[in-house]
């Protein structure tokens, strides 16, 4: 072969070989809505989903839920109610469902600081990890919603995040798809759709994203009661450290983020206004909300005098950035401010106290490791990777 063909042949080579390149990163490049199917994609007979786990053994959700959603539950009502999660068009434009700023993988919540609704309006808050929604009174950053049943209607109805604006028009769109009518009745027993049974499905589906499968929960002995007495045998020494500092009378963290929920503590008497239902209206009543000293002055007062939510901590290392408005990037800057951040703020929570002003907790970096390490065996990878929570518009 003479030289030159030997040169042509390894040029043509090399252009076929960029052009091979161009192509595959071109494709790579197409934007992932195109992967969403028009249908959800459904297994034959539907997942189970009422036969919860808790560090091991089984329960009905049911015999869980406390509210008026506690109806008609049964596995087709949920997996309607996930359809109805994941569905974009439940919102004005077609282009947001709640799984848009609830994404399975993160613990429900968002990784952004402030979630964007639709039209690119953003939301003034740090979306929520939504888990164990049954055992919760208190919803929202600043606990204006009681129950996941009172809670399903309102962001398809708020202006920022889905924008619907009528019953009416959220009834006729999904009754004019194919596959609503069939859905609500097998859920249901008819194809009738109504702004009642919408909610009801959805809270079906939220009630059902419970987090009880953490390597905590595998370590605990749930018959010998409380958590902090326990030594679970499947920690490290550094998790098992975290434990301790978790549950300290100097640290306090599990008096605010109490019980096996790691959430507000909702007793009478307990100082956060718990218990049950029926006072959420009276502004006096903090239910479950405290004010942790982040700010001197607060741009968003929560329920009032700088008081939020005391969120539950499952899944926490997933669902940064944190607090209600998504201002600590790590779990180590949460620390940060427990250790040495907090405000003096008027209303201050008394646990931040001492002789009536800010006492920062001053911890260690070796204290603060090992409370983060604490902090990740919540973490509920069933919840976060089983595909009867994932998003069925999507194939799997
Ligand atoms: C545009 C983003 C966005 C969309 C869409 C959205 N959410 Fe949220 N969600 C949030 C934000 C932000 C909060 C906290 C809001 C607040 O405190 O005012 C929240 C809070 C919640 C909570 C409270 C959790 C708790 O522990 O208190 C639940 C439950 C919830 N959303 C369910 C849903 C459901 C069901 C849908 C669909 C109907 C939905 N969300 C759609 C952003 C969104
Ligand atoms: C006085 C009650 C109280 C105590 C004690 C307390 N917390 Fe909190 N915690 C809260 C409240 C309220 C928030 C939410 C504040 C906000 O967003 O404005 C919060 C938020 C958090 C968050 C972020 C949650 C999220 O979803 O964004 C983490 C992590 C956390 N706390 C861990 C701890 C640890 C660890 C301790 C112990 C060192 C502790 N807390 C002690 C009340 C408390």
């Amino acid at each position: 072969m003479k030289n030159s063909t030997i040169l042509s042949v390894k040029v043509l080579f090399i252009l076929c070989a960029t052009a091979v390149m161009i192509f595959s990163a071109c494709k790579k490049s197409q934007p992932t809505a195109t992967s969403r199917s028009e249908t959800p994609i459904l297994p034959s007979t539907p997942y189970e989903y009422l036969a919860v786990e808790e560090g091991g053994r089984t329960m009905d959700i049911t015999n869980l839920i406390h509210d008026e959603s506690n109806t008609m539950v049964s596995n087709e009502s949920v997996t309607l109610g996930r359809v109805l999660f994941y569905d974009t068009k439940l919102s004005i434009n077609n282009t947001i469902s709640c799984g848009s700023c609830h994404k399975q993988a993160l613990g429900f919540a968002d990784n952004v600081a402030a979630s964007i609704g639709f039209s690119d309006r953003v939301t003034p808050r740090n979306s929520m990890a939504i888990q164990n929604a049954v055992h919760n009174n208190n919803m929202f950053w600043d606990s204006r919603a009681q129950s996941p049943m009172e809670l399903s209607m309102m962001p398809v109805f708020n202006h920022l995040e889905m924008g619907m604006e009528t019953d009416q028009m959220l009834e006729s769109k999904l009754a004019a798809t194919t596959y609503y009518p069939e859905l609500f009745e097998k859920a249901f027993g008819s194809k009738q759709i109504t702004k009642n049974k919408i909610a009801l499905a959805m809270t079906h589906f939220v009630n059902c994203l419970f987090s009880k499968q953490s390597k905590f929960d595998e370590g605990m002995t749930f018959t010998l009661g409380n958590p902090a007495d326990q030594t679970p045998s499947n920690f490290s020494p550094l998790e098992l450290e975290g434990k301790k500092l978790f549950f300290s009378e100097s640290f306090k963290c599990s008096e605010c983020h109490a019980g096996d929920n790691f959430s507000a503590p909702d007793f009478v008497g307990g100082g956060y206004g718990g218990s049950g239902f029926g006072n959420n209206n009276d502004p006096s009543n903090p239910r479950g909300t405290a004010n942790i000293g982040l700010d001197f002055v607060y741009k968003d007062n929560g329920r009032g005098e700088g008081k939020f939510k005391i969120p539950s901590l499952r899944n926490i290392a997933l669902t940064g950035p944190y607090m209600h408005d998504g201002r600590f990037k790590t779990l180590n800057d949460v620390l940060n401010h427990y250790s040495h951040g907090i405000k003096n703020h008027p209303s201050l929570d008394d646990k931040f106290k001492a002789n009536g002003v800010a006492k920062p907790l001053n911890m260690s970096e070796g204290e603060k490791m090992a409370l983060i390490s604490f902090l990740n065996t919540l973490t509920d990878y069933n919840l976060t990777t089983n595909p009867k929570f994932s998003d069925p518009f999507v194939a799997h």
